[in-house]
Formats: C-alpha cells, structure tokens, sequence
C-alpha cells in the first residue's frame, strides 16, 4: 500500500475521486461488505443469522465492543439504557417551538443537537467515561425523541417512556399509545421492528456514518456528530429513499401509470425520474438486506391482516425491472429502503416517520464508529484536498 500523506508531501500529487468511488478513508473492524456477491457481516456474522436470532441491543453492544455480549453484559447494557431514558422536561418544551408541520426528520437533528447542551460539562472525547455515558444516553434518548417528533407531526401527547418494557415494545408504546389508555403489545410488530433495526445497525462508511466520523474527527463530541449523521441520512440518495420510495408507488397507484410506463420513463431519465430504492454503490448484486425485507414483507402484512396493494405494485416494479437490460447493465437491484416502507406503513407509522426509524437503527454503528474513530492512533482531522478551476490572481479595482 502507498502511504499517501508522505506522497503527497513529497510530490504534490492528489487523486480527484468525485463521491469517493475508490478513496478509502480509514481502516475499519467493525462492518464487512462484499457488494459483488452481496454478503454483509457485523464483526464477522451473517446479518441473516444476526437478524433472525439476536436483538437490536445486542447487536449494538457487538458492533461497539467487538463480541457478543454475555448474558449479564446484556442485562446490565439494558438496564442502564431503560435507565437513561427520561428527557429533561425543558428539552421537552422545545419541541412546541417547533411548527407541527416540521419534518420528523428535521425534528430529530435539531433536538439531538439539543441534546448536547444539557451535557456539554460531560462531553469530552478524550474521558472514555463520559464516552460510555453518551452511547448510553443516545442510545436510550434517541428514541424517545423521535417518538416525540411522530406525536408532535399528528398532534398528540407525549408519552412517558415504560421502562418496564423492552427497547423495541417502549419505542412502539410511545409511538402509538395514548395517554391513559392501556397499551397492548403487539409481538408481531414487535419482532418485525426489532429485525429491520437490526439490519440497519451498520453499514460501514456509507454517507452518514462517514459524515459522523468527519465532524467527529473535529474533536466534536458524541451528539454534534451524530446529529451531523442524522442530517446526512435525511437526503433521498440515502436514507430518505424509504420514504421517496412509498411517494413513488403511491404516485404510480394514484395517476394510473403503468408500472412499464413508468420504468419507461426511468430508463429516459426524463425529469430526473429514478427508480428509488434501487442502486447501491457497493452492491452490484441484491442487496442482502434487501432480500430479508422482502421475505418478511409478504409474511409480516399476512401476520398483521393487512393487504396493501403498494407491496403487490413494489414487486411487479422489481420484476419488470430486474428483467430490463437497462438494469441489468447498470448492474441495479433493489437496496434496503425498497420494501421497508411497505411495513413501516402497515405497523401505522406516517410516511414521514420511515428515515426517523433508518436513523434510530443506525444509531449504533454511528457510535461504534465514532468510538472507533477515537481509539486509532492513525485519525487525523478529516480534510479532503481540491483540484483549483477558478481565476488567477487578479487586482481588486483601485488597489494598486
Ligand atoms: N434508477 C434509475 N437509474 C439509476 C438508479 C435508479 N435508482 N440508480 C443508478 N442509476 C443509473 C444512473 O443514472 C447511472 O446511469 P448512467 O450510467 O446512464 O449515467 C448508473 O445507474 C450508475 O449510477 P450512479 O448514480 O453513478 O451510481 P452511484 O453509486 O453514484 O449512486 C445511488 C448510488 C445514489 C444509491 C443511486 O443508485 C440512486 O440514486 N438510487 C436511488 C436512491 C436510493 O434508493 N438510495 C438509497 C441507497 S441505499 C441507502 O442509502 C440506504
């Protein structure tokens, strides 16, 4: 391998990599890809297994620590996170700044950033203590905050969360129970909502997580730089696409199209019109994640009684598509956010909500990450270099 700085300092030469197609910018233990043959690993296990036996928080503990947690590793991780769960009740003010119409999204980066100022005395990057402390306190605030922006966007009181609960059963209890009714669990959801946090948990450096590591790389603390990352997942391109995706069949139902009609319309790329939800720069194969979402998709709305004919509409798009040359060429398949949106929807979140839940699953790589980033002595301050284009030098009028 070529150590670049010093080449860089010797020679003056620089790569130009618009999007970072072939610049690797850290080495990384944590996430495994292999997007030709599509295989994702979270420290060296199959998401399949991961996500058909484990649970959102031992995934996290794993992809922050290394290993699988033991028994009472778990049990203590999940104590001192239904612990921190509480938001100071000013923070809890903020959100009636806010108009109602705010995107849920948009909600949740500003109150992470928030989040920060009632912790600033205890924020340093350097003390592995109050790191500790704030993987916990995001871990255990995150949600709630993003409950809050669902309850906010449809007028309805916040709830208190139960600590009684699991992670995954008080994050659907604060989304969908209503003050002083019961709230009856649902394990179906339950189970379903834990297997989509989980296969959303990490994805090495996609833009998010890379953006979290650059402001990260500033010296700033756990929640600016997380909150950086929820900002950069927002976009269409990235995790937004779950949402986009929903919009796009909801479209194609309402005005009529045909499904080869609108494919038509991709392929001429007219008005910029995408396929969303297919694609991926590192996958060039079926994304693995995808593939698990769609064999839940069929099984979770039949277990929910629900039949939606945008998941009916979203299969006839894939299977026109995958047989299009123009995919096929483009080396194009369905990615993570092409059928999640169908069962956020039947589970009753707004559309609106979806990119809330692709953030509160990645949460954890987003941390181990940062912690990772903070422990190699290699990480310097992250600061690409630009090719030059514009004037030479040139007088200001009058100045000499
Ligand atoms: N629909 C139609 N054409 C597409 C699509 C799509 N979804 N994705 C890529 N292409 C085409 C491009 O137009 C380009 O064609 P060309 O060679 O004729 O110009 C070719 O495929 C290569 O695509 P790039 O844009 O160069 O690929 P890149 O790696 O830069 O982009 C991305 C990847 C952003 C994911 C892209 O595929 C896309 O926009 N997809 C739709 C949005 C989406 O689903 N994003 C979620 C990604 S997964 C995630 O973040 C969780």
């Amino acid at each position: 391998s070529i150590d670049i700085s010093t080449l860089t300092r010797q020679t003056g030469f620089t790569t130009l990599d618009y999007g970072f197609v072939n610049t690797s910018a850290t080495k990384s233990a944590i996430t495994f890809i292999d997007g030709d043959q599509g295989i994702l690993r979270y420290r060296g296990y199959p998401i399949e297994q991961l996500a058909k036996n484990s649970t959102y928080l031992e995934v996290a503990w794993l992809l922050l620590y290394g290993e699988l947690p033991t028994a009472d590793q778990l049990a203590e991780f999940d104590d001192k996170i239904r612990h921190h769960t509480l938001l100071h009740e000013d923070l809890k003010r903020f959100f009636s700044s806010l108009p109602h119409t705010a995107h849920p999204m948009s909600v949740l980066s500003s109150a992470t950033a928030a989040l920060s100022t009632y912790y600033e005395h205890q924020s340093d990057p350097a003390n592995p203590e109050h790191v500790e402390l704030n993987t916990i306190r995001l871990l255990a605030k995150l949600p709630v905050i993003a409950a809050y922006a669902h309850k906010k966007s449809i007028g309805q009181a916040f709830l208190y969360p139960d600590n009684s609960l699991s992670f995954v059963d008080n994050f659907l209890k604060l989304n969908f129970g209503v003050l002083s009714e019961p709230y009856e669990i649902n394990p179906v959801m339950s189970r379903a909502l834990e297997r989509l946090l989980i296969l959303h948990e990490d994805h090495e450096q996609n833009a998010s997580t890379s953006t979290v590591r650059l402001v990260g790389s500033t010296g700033a603390n756990q929640f600016s730089s997380i909150s950086a990352g929820i900002n950069a997942l927002y976009g269409p391109l990235h995790g937004g696409a779950n949402e986009a995706v929903l919009d796009m069949l909801a479209r194609i139902q309402e005005s009529g199209e045909s499904v080869q009609r609108f494919v038509e319309r991709v392929k001429n790329k007219e008005d910029g019109v995408k396929l969303m939800g297919f694609g991926h720069r590192v996958y060039k194969n079926y994304d693995p994640r995808a593939k698990l979402v769609k064999e839940s998709a069929d099984e979770i709305l039949s277990e929910l009684g629900v039949h939606d004919p945008l998941l009916d509409l979203a299969q006839e798009l894939e299977q026109v598509a995958l047989e299009d040359d123009y995919f096929k060429e483009r080396r194009l398949y369905p990615n993570v956010d092409f059928y999640t949106g169908v069962i956020y929807k039947a589970m009753g979140f707004p559309t609106r909500m979806f990119t809330v839940l692709f953030a509160i699953g990645r949460l954890p790589g987003w941390l181990a990450h940062w912690t990772e980033m903070q422990g190699d002595p290699q990480t310097k301050i992250g600061r690409p270099q630009q090719l030059y284009v514009g004037a030479g030098k040139r007088d200001y009028p009058g100045a000499v």
